[in-house]
């Protein structure tokens, strides 16, 4: 179980609390939309809720919010307030308007639900503007440094087993070996733990070199041993660049692949009950956190503890793949 840390009540300026979600939508943004907007209210504040993230603030589509605003969500993937990517938020000049904005709507203090790059968003309104930003991670990547855990990776994993279980049948009727590709940008952390939990023989991420001689060698000694069919779980993001140039160098090698690319598939629906719990608790924890005076930061996940920490330690560093599982995932595999 968490461990939520507790804050002493202080008086405050914050009667208006604005949540929007930004960057790749992820299963569970909508309990954690829903957290902030139902804590905010209990806690005597208005909610505001703006649609299509950053795009949407300077589009100035802002709207109250109330408990029944988001009734019946916590159930569904994607995000009601719809995420976006936005270059304009980028420059100074967005984020000024931006402020403006929120400024005309009374807007006290913000809540974005995202990722690393929202972050950085994030902590440049606040350092540019004073205004209280706090970040609620929501990426299906688990990329974020701070946290050990993400809204949506949890779901991601899920899905990603259920369809390399189903590939496997295919696979081992037939005498094939699949590459899967999964998501995850520069970061590995979805291939080596859908990897592990799908039973793959191999795993390629981004943060490991190797080469094809050598997972040609991996097939070859799972032949020896009698295997007649592989899973080769390939992230996107690997030395490769995923699956489909990689399958065409191991065929180069004279073996036959075959190619599943799971892509979006690992993003949308119904968020697992981890994630829905995960998000129910960083999202109130953001108001919390606000209500108590503190300014900025990420309400992150270190071990069980929820801790929230300063954006400087959060953005431009990445969140390092435990190696000590790689090396769990490699004697699985022989
Ligand atoms: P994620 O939050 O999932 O990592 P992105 O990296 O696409 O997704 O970032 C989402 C949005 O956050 C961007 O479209 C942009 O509006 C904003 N953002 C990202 N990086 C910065 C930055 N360095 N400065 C200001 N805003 C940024
Ligand atoms: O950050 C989440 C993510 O799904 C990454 O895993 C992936 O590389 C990227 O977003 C895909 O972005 P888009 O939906 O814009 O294609």
């Amino acid at each position: 179980m968490l461990q939520v840390p507790k804050f002493k009540v202080k008086a405050n300026h914050i009667k208006k609390i604005a949540v929007l979600s930004s960057g790749g939508d992820a299963p569970g943004m909508n309990a954690a939309i829903r957290a902030v907007v139902r804590t905010t209210i209990a806690r005597g504040c208005e909610a505001t809720g703006i649609e299509r993230g950053y795009a949407g603030l300077l589009e100035d589509l802002v709207h109250p919010m109330t408990p029944s605003s988001v009734a019946n969500i916590i159930q569904r993937g994607g995000t009601i307030l719809r995420t976006s990517r936005c270059p304009e938020f980028m420059l100074k000049s967005g984020r000024k308007k931006a402020l403006e904005i929120l400024k005309k709507h009374g807007v006290d203090a913000l809540v974005v639900v995202g990722g690393d790059g929202s972050f950085r968003g994030a902590h440049l309104l606040h350092k540019e503007s004073g205004l209280p930003v706090m970040g609620v991670p929501g990426t299906i990547d688990n990329d974020i440094h701070g946290s050990d855990d993400t809204i949506g990776f949890d779901t991601a994993l899920n899905t990603g087993i259920e369809l390399i279980d189903k590939i496997r049948d295919t696979a081992s009727s037939h005498d094939r070996i699949f590459l899967v590709e999964v998501m995850g940008r520069h970061s590995g952390m979805i291939a080596l733990h859908t990897g592990i939990g799908g039973g793959a023989e191999s795993i390629i991420v981004p943060e490991v070199k190797t080469s094809v001689d050598a997972i040609c060698a991996s097939i070859d000694r799972g032949v020896r041993r009698g295997k007649t069919s592989s899973i080769i779980v390939v992230a996107e993001g690997c030395q490769f660049g995923g699956a489909t140039p990689l399958a065409k160098e191991i065929e180069k090698r004279g073996y036959s692949t075959k190619i599943a690319i799971l892509g979006h598939t690992q993003r949308g629906g119904a968020p697992s009950a981890h994630d829905r719990l995960l998000a129910s608790t960083l999202g109130a924890v953001a108001v919390h956190a606000l209500l108590a005076g503190v300014k900025e930061g990420m309400v992150g996940v270190q071990g069980q503890e929820v801790k929230v920490v300063s954006f400087n330690r959060v953005t431009g560093k990445k969140a390092t793949l435990p190696k000590d599982l790689l090396a769990i995932a490699k004697n699985l595999a022989v």
